[in-house]
């Protein structure tokens, strides 16, 4: 029998949390021959509506899911856990600045890096999804020093998906057809999906669309701003498609990339010329053994290398905005 893998997800209750917990303990995250034990994280004010979630999920009576641990306390919310998912965060209000944000959520990932330190499994992963979400990663990394820094990503697959779908409805393809899409730097509308590497049926999508106008000053920007024409189109944040995005991301971490890569968050050692040390999306694949690696030699042109360098100084700006906010050195 199989020991449950521990899944610790904070803002459990919140809209991605809806969207996503279910998929977990279906199995679709791990797999239908996995047993998963849920711990769900929520601020106090929210506990009571996580009760009802954890409620929901005992009606659907999953055979995989084996326990649910429901709390505010970090240090039992982490405890033991193998993959520690950080969705919530605290969303920015009218007249907030962007240094308040980063200076505000920078605190919260402080003390979830130090729990997911003290509690967590040494081998546990952890994926930010709560924005900034690359900023929030560096600095939870940078609370959790016993847990390798390899262990820690942040989420631009959402982005990738995105793209894909708006590049394959542009050529009438099926968005199956269109792969090696890589999103390069920021989780923000300064990111970078690289439509001159991505393939469209193993051709050059730039090649396939011949329409360099069109994909410079409609897709780049179409796929930066999605997330605002959701909330536009549906008076919510785009949560469904975002937990989907969740889904990918681990499910992709935790098995061999079979041909192309993906698009993760990661720390940068230099790669490409991207700047050290900071969460930044590169192409990543799996090897047989479980090890990421950045994909190396993919060429990249000089309007390619100017929007990726203008989305990482971005990063390098919040690091040190936040880092300032907190105290902590680069
Ligand atoms: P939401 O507001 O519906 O839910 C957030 C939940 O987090 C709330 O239930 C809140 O009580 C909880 N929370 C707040 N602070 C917390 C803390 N310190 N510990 C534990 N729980 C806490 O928001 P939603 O739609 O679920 O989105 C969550 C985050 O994901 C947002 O920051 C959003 O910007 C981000 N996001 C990121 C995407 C990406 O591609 N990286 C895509 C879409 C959303």
């Amino acid at each position: 029998k199989k020991d449950p893998i521990r899944v610790a997800v904070t803002g459990a209750a919140g809209n991605i949390g809806y969207a996503l917990l279910f998929r977990i303990a279906s199995g679709q995250m791990f797999g239908p021959d996995q047993p998963v034990a849920l711990n769900l994280i929520e601020i106090e004010p929210a506990m009571a509506a996580l009760a009802g979630v954890a409620m929901e999920l005992d009606d659907c009576a999953f055979p995989l899911l084996e326990e649910i641990v429901q709390t505010s306390d970090l240090n039992v919310g982490f405890k033991d856990c193998d993959w520690a998912l950080l969705v919530g965060s605290v969303p920015r209000k009218a007249g907030m600045e962007r240094a308040d944000l980063l200076g505000i959520n920078g605190k919260i990932f402080v003390g979830q890096g130090k729990a997911i330190n003290d509690h967590a499994k040494r081998s546990c992963r952890v994926l930010v999804v709560g924005n900034p979400c690359n900023t929030n990663c560096l600095i939870a990394m940078r609370s959790a020093p016993d847990i390798p820094d390899k262990q820690f990503f942040a989420m631009t697959r959402l982005d990738e998906n995105r793209a894909k779908t708006q590049l394959a409805l542009k050529a009438g393809v099926k968005v199956k057809d269109v792969t090696e899409l890589c999103v390069w730097g920021n989780h923000s509308p300064s990111m970078f999906p690289d439509f001159y590497n991505a393939k469209i049926n193993r051709q050059s999508a730039a090649k396939v669309i011949a329409d360099e106008s069109w994909l410079k000053e409609t897709f780049v920007p179409t796929v930066g701003t999605r997330g605002a024409a959701i909330i536009k189109a549906r008076g919510a944040s785009s949560a469904a498609s975002a937990a989907n995005a969740v889904v990918d991301t681990v499910s992709d971490l935790i098995k061999p990339t079979r041909g192309g890569y993906h698009s993760v968050c990661v720390i940068s050692s230099g790669e490409y010329g991207v700047p050290e040390g900071i969460i930044t999306s590169m192409p990543i694949r799996v090897d047989a053994v479980g090890n990421w690696r950045v994909v190396e030699g993919i060429k990249l042109n000089d309007y390619a290398r100017e929007k990726i360098a203008a989305s990482n100084a971005e990063l390098v700006e919040e690091r040190s905005v936040a880092f300032g906010q907190l105290g902590l050195s680069i």
